[in-house]
């Protein structure tokens, strides 16, 4: 099995790209000195997935075996951002929700070390593309502005509405976690007639 830092490049989902050959371009980060190649992930991803998980500390981090078993199942709703060095700086995971279709995102996470270039929209831009779904939905803890502004322009960027509900507070996730909100982002129109 190819290790995880010496995956092969995989096609990047940035919006620009080279006209003569349609080849997408690669996102580049604040300063200029990395691009980074976003994709669907295989199995391998998942340790590095976990590894970003558990080196964030703000996150909830699973266990190794839960990201290299997600990466499997869910690759279609999950990507991984690699640096153009091949060390991987990100990852979207996310799932269809049986009930409705919605593609909800369960968690996104940037190494500091690529932070504040835009790298999380792009993922979430990237992973919306390729999973094909029509709603958005996630969850977010009230002291996450980060996230809350990350998911706010996504919606905007998309025309999209997006809506916050209680969910989960402290009789479910316990004293030592934050409620958890969730967000619904979807059409315009479609919203006005409720969600489904
Ligand atoms: C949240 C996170 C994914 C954002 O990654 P990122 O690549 O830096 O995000 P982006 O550069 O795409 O920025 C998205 C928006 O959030 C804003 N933002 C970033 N950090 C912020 C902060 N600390 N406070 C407020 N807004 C912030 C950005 O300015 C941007 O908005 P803008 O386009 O209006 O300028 C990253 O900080 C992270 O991994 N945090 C730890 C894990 C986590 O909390 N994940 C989310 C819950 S699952």
């Amino acid at each position: 099995m190819t290790a995880p830092e010496q995956a092969p490049p995989r096609a990047s989902t940035a919006p620009d790209g080279d006209a003569a050959t349609g080849a997408p371009a690669p996102a580049a980060d604040a300063d200029g000195d990395h691009s980074y190649e976003i994709g669907s992930p295989v199995p391998a991803d998942g340790v590095d997935m976990w590894r970003l998980a558990v080196e964030a500390r703000t996150l909830d981090a699973n266990s190794r075996y839960a990201y290299v078993l997600w990466c499997r199942d869910f690759a279609r709703t999950s990507v991984i951002a690699r640096r153009d060095d091949g060390r991987a700086v990100g990852y979207v995971t996310g799932y269809l929700r049986p009930e409705n279709g919605a593609l909800l995102i369960w968690q996104v996470c940037v190494d500091p070390v690529a932070r504040g270039a835009g790298l999380a929209g792009r993922m979430l831009d990237a992973v919306w593309d390729q999973a094909g779904a029509e709603r958005m939905e996630t969850t977010i803890t009230p002291d996450n502005a980060s996230s809350i502004r990350l998911f706010t322009k996504f919606a905007e960027r998309h025309d999209m509405t997006i809506e916050r509900e209680d969910l989960f507070g402290p009789d479910l996730l316990g004293d030592e976690h934050e409620p958890e909100n969730l967000y619904l982002i979807g059409p315009i129109a479609a919203d006005k007639g409720g969600n489904t």
